[in-house]
This record gives C-alpha cells, structure tokens and sequence, in this order.
C-alpha cells in the first residue's frame, strides 16, 4: 500500500521535473551573452590613427579564421554555423555594436559555447585587429 503510494506521487512529480529540467535547459542556450561588468573598460590600445590598418589586417584573419562561422559580412551566417545552438553572432547588429571595444575584445579572448577562446591562437594585437574589424562592418548593413 505504502509503496504504491510513492509510486504515485513519483508519476505525479515526473511531468514537474521533466519541465523544470527543460526550461533550464533552454533558459541556458537562449541565455545573453554578457561580458563582466570590469570588461567594457579595458582600452583599445590602438591609436586612432593606426585602427584602419589594423582594420585591415582583422580582416585578413576574419577570412581564414571566422568566416565559416560568422559568414563573409559577418551577419552570422557562414556554413559552419548553421547546426550551432546558440547561432554564431551578427557582428553587424547594434546588439553587439553597441558594445564597447572592451566587451567585444574580452569575447574573442574567452569566448562561449561554440565560439572559441580565441587567446592562446591569436596574439593580443590580433585579437585588437578583430575588434578593430568588426567596427567596419557597423556601416555595412
Ligand atoms: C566555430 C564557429 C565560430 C568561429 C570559427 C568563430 N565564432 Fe564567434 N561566435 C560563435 C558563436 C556560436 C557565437 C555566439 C556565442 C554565444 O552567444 O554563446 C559567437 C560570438 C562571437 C562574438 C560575441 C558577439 C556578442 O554576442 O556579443 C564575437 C565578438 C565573435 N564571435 C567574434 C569572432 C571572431 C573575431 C572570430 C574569428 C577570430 C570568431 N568569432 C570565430 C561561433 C564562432
């Protein structure tokens, strides 16, 4: 009697547990994508007058190394992106434009899920170079 007891209130919690699982599960993969707070103020060490060609040289590594991913304008939709859960980013969108160069850089730096850690394969200017890309493509839309 007793265990047949448990065995209903096992069927009853299932459904509860099965769905808290879920929403975890999808509040994780929807989750924002935010930078610490101390990130936004780490300085763009390039001087204003060198940031386009080091423009220029993010550009050159954008090709080789994030095209598959983030696609050839950098609206998120290169070929290896397409399976990724959460999708590679819009480079292009105010979402991530509105970010200061700090937050963008310590994304590359770290990176999140699919998208790598970009430290340790790209050196810090590179890494400045990609900031420095991505701010050129704000006008293209
Ligand atoms: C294997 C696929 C892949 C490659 C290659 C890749 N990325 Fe990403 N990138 C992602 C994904 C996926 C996200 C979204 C991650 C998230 O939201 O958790 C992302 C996010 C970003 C973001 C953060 C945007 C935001 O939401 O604020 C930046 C910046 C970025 N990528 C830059 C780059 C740069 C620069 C390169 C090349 C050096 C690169 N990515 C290469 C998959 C990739």
């Amino acid at each position: 009697m007793k265990n047949k007891m448990k065995n209903k209130m096992f069927l009853l919690m299932l459904p509860m547990v099965i769905t808290i699982f879920a929403f975890t599960i999808a509040e994780k993969q929807t989750e924002k994508w935010v930078a610490p707070v101390a990130a936004k103020k780490i300085k763009n060490p390039v001087a204003e007058s060198k940031r386009s060609s080091s423009a220029k040289n993010g550009a050159k590594i954008f090709k080789v190394r994030c095209i598959v991913c983030h696609g050839n304008g950098g609206k998120g939709d290169g070929p290896g992106g397409k399976a990724l859960n959460p999708k590679p980013a819009n480079l292009t969108s105010l979402a991530v434009q509105n970010q200061s160069d700090g937050e963008i850089f310590w994304k590359i730096t770290n990176g999140r899920a699919a998208m790598i850690k970009w430290e340790g394969i790209l050196k810090e200017n590179e890494r400045w170079d990609m900031v420095n890309y991505i701010r050129t493509l704000k006008a293209k839309k």
